[in-house]
């Protein structure tokens, strides 16, 4: 697939690198410099080049949307028209000092994502990991029992092609459901990264649900 990065920091970098490795055509946009975009693709290796956001746009298959809350508006502005593009967005809606989230509760960073861009097709994915355990789990990934990553969307076809990047990522996807499940799964990703940093268990947390029943 060709695949555009818009925010190329520790996720979107990490990301894009592991989507490249896997053999996908990737172009990483949006960072405060250039020189950063192009050293990313030349350590990706494979089919990587850097771009801006609306070249990252042009003809890609996905996009993966991880800029801070605050820099979602701008970077769609840079990317331009995406109609009908997937946009698989791991960017939580935090405040400006990354202590909470501005938006949960009745709704999401990613369903008020789907509505500043209803011409696209928005999957909530990736947000529930931290980007440090990323290149480990993509080196573990030929392992028999993966880490699971749930994902949420309300397109069947754009949640397919989620899938399949949480697969080359390392992960056992799991569909949990319509894009307002995202309303649970934000939250869960405080969880995640709060014990991640501050304890030693949620690597573990993100890695693994054992299903019930
Ligand atoms: N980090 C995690 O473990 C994690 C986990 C789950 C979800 N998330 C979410 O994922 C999203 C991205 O997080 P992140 O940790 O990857 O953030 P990050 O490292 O700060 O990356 C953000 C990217 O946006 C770019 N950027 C910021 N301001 C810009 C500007 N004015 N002009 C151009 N580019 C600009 C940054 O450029 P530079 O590269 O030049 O700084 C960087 O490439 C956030 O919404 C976060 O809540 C993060």
């Amino acid at each position: 697939m060709r695949i555009g990065i818009l925010g190329s920091g520790l996720m979107g970098g990490k990301l894009g690198t592991i989507f490249a490795r896997a053999g996908h055509e990737v172009v990483f946009s949006y960072a405060r410099h250039k020189a950063k975009l192009e050293g990313l693709a030349r350590d990706a290796g494979g089919n990587a080049r850097a771009g801006t956001p609306g070249e990252a746009a042009r003809n890609a298959d996905a996009l993966l949307l991880a800029v801070h809350w605050s820099r979602v508006d701008d970077v769609l502005a840079q990317a331009g028209d995406l109609s009908g593009k997937v946009i698989v967005t791991c960017s939580l809606p935090m405040n400006a000092d990354d202590t909470g989230l501005v938006i949960a509760h009745t709704t999401s960073g990613a369903e008020e994502l789907a509505k500043k861009v209803p011409e696209a097709r928005v999957v909530c994915a990736f947000n529930t990991v931290p980007s440090e355990v990323l290149f480990s789990v993509f080196e573990d990934r030929r392992k028999a029992t993966r880490p699971s990553l749930v994902y949420c969307g309300d397109d069947a076809g754009s949640k397919e092609i989620a899938a399949e990047l949480i697969r080359d990522a390392g992960f056992d996807p799991v569909d949990a459901g319509p894009l307002r499940i995202a309303r649970y799964t934000e939250p869960f990703a405080l969880l995640v990264g709060q014990l991640a940093y501050e304890g030693t268990e949620g690597p573990e947390l993100a890695y693994r649900f054992e299903w019930l029943g």
